[in-house]
């Protein structure tokens, strides 16, 4: 059965097998570090799932799953200096453990070793591939942009936050799919579906995130509640200002203001505006609405039951995860 453990244990194995530690050690052991840390490996599987569910065998794409795995790892590292995160999968992030500069440094290489990967595949697609890996790879960084201004701006509209996780989250979902069923050699309606599937998911994917960064715990290796305290306009936040009253309102727009306040007492005051608002009930309705779009999409693929099976538990994983 080819499960989503089925397409992980492919992908970690083959994974083990490259080496990432050589001299200076401290450019290469962070690589090493982050890149064995674990993580859900989503982005590889699917790239992985798509090359077979069209048609290709899926060791040939090892390469390309290697690079996105690289590349995300590689926004990880950036992600967390820029989000002052002190943990990532339940360890020390890598500007922490060592230190700012050397975490810039080690993600620009993995950008590097990324692309190095990719020059590996054999397709006469080649150039294609490379266009929308860098297309893709450049809106990465359009969203993280927005997400780093929004945490500044007082007014941002839940189209304008809709649009900025497509582009730092779902786009590379999108794209790790849409890379294998290319790789494949799938039409390009084929790869539209695939695409937009992609999209859809991973709106839902970093809608969870954000739920799950107020709501979850720090069990789930990041520090709980990272988004408030770094003033992060999610959907959360912008629903509970919607619903919020007159008091409630100018609350929540004090404690977004600035990074200055006591951690404890500020998330504290925040979770309880958005009880207060239901915030909760709402971004679980978003969440669930995108899944059903997504569920509908897997079944216009043109590709075996099996497959389908596959993308449906991804879903089912995605919406109910907790982890
Ligand atoms: C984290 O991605 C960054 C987001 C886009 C929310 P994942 O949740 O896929 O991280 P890992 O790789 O599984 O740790
Ligand atoms: C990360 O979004 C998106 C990218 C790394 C491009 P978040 O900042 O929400 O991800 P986490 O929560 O730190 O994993
Ligand atoms: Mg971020
Ligand atoms: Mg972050
Ligand atoms: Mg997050």
């Amino acid at each position: 059965m080819k499960d989503l453990a089925y397409f992980l244990q492919q992908f970690e194995n083959q994974l083990n097998t490259l080496a990432f530690v050589k001299e200076p050690k401290n450019l290469y052991l962070p690589i090493d570090y982050i890149m064995k840390l674990g993580g859900k490996r989503i982005r590889p599987c699917m790239a992985l799932l798509f090359t077979e569910a069209y048609g290709r065998q899926m060791e040939d794409a090892y390469p390309l799953a290697n690079s996105i795995e690289i590349f995300h790892n590689f926004t990880l590292v950036h992600d967390d200096i820029m989000d002052e995160a002190p943990l990532r999968r339940g360890k020390e992030t890598v500007h922490e453990k060592w230190d700012t500069n050397t975490a810039i440094l080690s993600g620009d290489s993995m950008m590097i070793v990324a692309y190095q990967q990719l020059l590996q595949l054999e397709t006469p697609r080649f150039k294609a591939l490379l266009d929308y890996f860098n297309k893709s790879a450049l809106l990465v960084c359009e969203g993280q942009q927005k997400d780093m201004d929004f945490e500044r701006e007082k007014a941002v509209s839940l189209e304008e936050y809709l649009d900025m996780i497509k582009n730092k989250t779902a786009i590379l979902l999108a794209a790790s799919m849409k890379l294998g069923a290319m790789f494949a050699g799938a039409s390009e309606e084929q790869m539209a579906i695939v695409e937009n599937y992609g999209i859809n998911i991973g709106l839902a994917f970093q809608l969870r995130d954000d739920y799950l960064d107020v709501f979850g715990d720090e069990a789930l290796g990041k520090q709980a509640a990272g988004d408030i305290l770094t003033n992060k306009k999610t959907a959360l936040y912008l629903y509970a200002l919607e619903k919020a009253t007159a008091e409630d309102k100018s609350i929540l727009l004090h404690y977004y203001s600035g990074k200055d306040f006591n951690s404890d007492e500020k998330i504290q005051i925040v979770l309880d505006v958005f009880e207060r608002c239901g915030v909760k009930a709402y971004i679980n309705s978003m969440t669930d609405e995108l899944v059903v779009k997504s569920n509908q999409l897997v079944a216009d693929m043109d590709i075996e039951e099996e497959y389908k099976k596959t993308l449906v538990e991804l879903n089912d994983k995605i919406v109910n995860r907790n982890f």
